[in-house]
């Protein structure tokens, strides 16, 4: 196992009526900001239900904040903070709102162009205002993690912040109030989780038994109930086993002590920003591709998750991997979440784009041994046709 150091701030206060709890983590005399989407948590209750739990609070509110969170927007919700004085910021969503709320933590109190917060993925963050979250689709992990996605689609780029100072105070996970999401989000929730944990752990192995089970239980878990969650969208059980797995899947514990790879949220940041994919279809077209086109790298960890995650434990090397991607491919697809680029309309004139936008942010050496240079990307995409 490596070394390594953990720490996560965020307090979880979890389950079903937890909401009416928010008023106990916030002081009663701050100015809050409510931040949420385009409207899905008006449509389902969840922001009445917040707004009830803050009476007598000077609150405002900023919706609007859209997936794949626009640095346009976000500024307009900071122009706002500032005139209202705000003191503390409360995220009421998914991934896109949380991640959008956290630049504005930092940007708030920041004295020069905000933009530098956004270089050198984030190291510029020295302070930020205290910000709590109501989760309300389990998928990014960002309701528990110190890490913010911010996109600039003027500059075509999605970029990665972390710093200690994005760490929420704490995180509402009430599975009933993922009971409305429609199987498209539902299915990208489970998708992405998923590959949190394979970034984790599809590496090379260096004894972190600890994390290995760990992560090979949260892909279990992922693999049975996910489905579920397609039949039944309002069985708490499911639903509620699949936001803590979302939850700790990125919070630092699996990842803390073993390498991680991280390649194909890279490449598919830039398929998002040039066609428009949400994050996770991005994911579930990559994945595949990568393990075969890695076959040699990721050997020892392909054959362990080949047999402890599928039960893949017969024939020859080759043949249990194969097997091993072949039911990754279609577990993505058994939660409604294409693996082709080609079901999504997109040709193979979209190779030199890619290539060129990651050599444009100068993520040329991808992957837990930087062996991801252009020429593998294009054979890894050259598969996810
Ligand atoms: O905007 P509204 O109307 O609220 O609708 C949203 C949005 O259209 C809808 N939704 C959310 N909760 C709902 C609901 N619809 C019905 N019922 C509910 N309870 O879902 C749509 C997608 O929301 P979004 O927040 O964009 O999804 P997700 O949570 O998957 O977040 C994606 C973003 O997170 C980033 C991604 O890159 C992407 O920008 N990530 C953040 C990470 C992090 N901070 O650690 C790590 C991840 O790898 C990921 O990159
Ligand atoms: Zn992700």
């Amino acid at each position: 196992m490596q070394n390594f150091v953990f720490q996560n701030p965020t307090k979880i206060i979890f389950g079903k009526g937890s909401i009416n709890q928010i008023s106990g983590e916030i002081p009663k005399e701050a100015k809050v900001l409510i931040t949420y989407g385009g409207g899905s948590a008006t449509r389902n209750g969840v922001l009445d239900e917040v707004k009830a739990a803050l009476s007598g609070y000077d609150i405002t509110e900023f919706g609007g904040i859209e997936p794949n969170p626009e640095y346009g927007t976000l500024m307009k919700a900071v122009a706002l903070a500032r005139e209202k004085k705000i003191n503390f910021l409360l995220a009421v969503g998914g991934g896109s709102v949380i991640d959008g709320t956290k630049l504005m933590t930092a940007a708030i109190p920041f004295q020069d162009d905000p933009a530098l917060l956004l270089e050198n993925a984030g190291s510029a963050i020295v302070q930020s205002l205290p910000m709590g979250v109501v989760l309300t689709l389990p998928a990014s992990g960002s309701e528990m993690n110190n890490r913010a996605i911010i996109s600039r689609k003027a500059v075509m780029h999605k970029l990665a912040i972390m710093n200690p100072f994005l760490f929420p105070r704490f995180a509402v996970l009430d599975p009933t109030t993922t009971y409305t999401l429609p199987v498209r989000q539902t299915g990208n929730g489970v998708v992405d989780t998923f590959v949190h944990v394979l970034e984790q752990y599809m590496t090379y192995p260096v004894y972190g038994i600890v994390q290995d089970r760990l992560a090979e239980g949260l892909l279990y878990v992922l693999i049975e109930e996910g489905p579920k969650a397609l039949i039944e969208p309002e069985n708490y059980d499911v639903r509620a086993n699949l936001m803590w797995c979302a939850t700790i899947a990125l919070n630092g514990l699996i990842g803390a002590g073993v390498p991680q790879d991280w390649a194909a949220h890279r490449i598919g940041y830039e398929i998002t920003v040039l066609y428009g994919l949400d994050h996770a279809q991005t994911l579930a077209v990559l994945v595949p591709a990568m393990f075969k086109i890695l076959e040699n790298d990721k050997r020892q960890k392909l054959l362990q998750y080949a047999g402890r995650v599928w039960g893949i434990n017969k024939g020859s090397e080759t043949a249990r991997i194969d097997a091993a991607i072949a039911k990754t491919r279609d577990f993505f697809e058994k939660m409604h979440v294409p693996t082709r680029l080609s079901d999504y309309g997109i040709t193979d004139k979209c190779i030199p784009l890619i290539v060129e936008q990651l050599q444009a942010h100068g993520l040329v050496k991808l992957g837990e041994h930087q062996s991801v240079t252009p020429e593998v990307v294009e054979k890894i995409l050259r598969l996810c046709l």
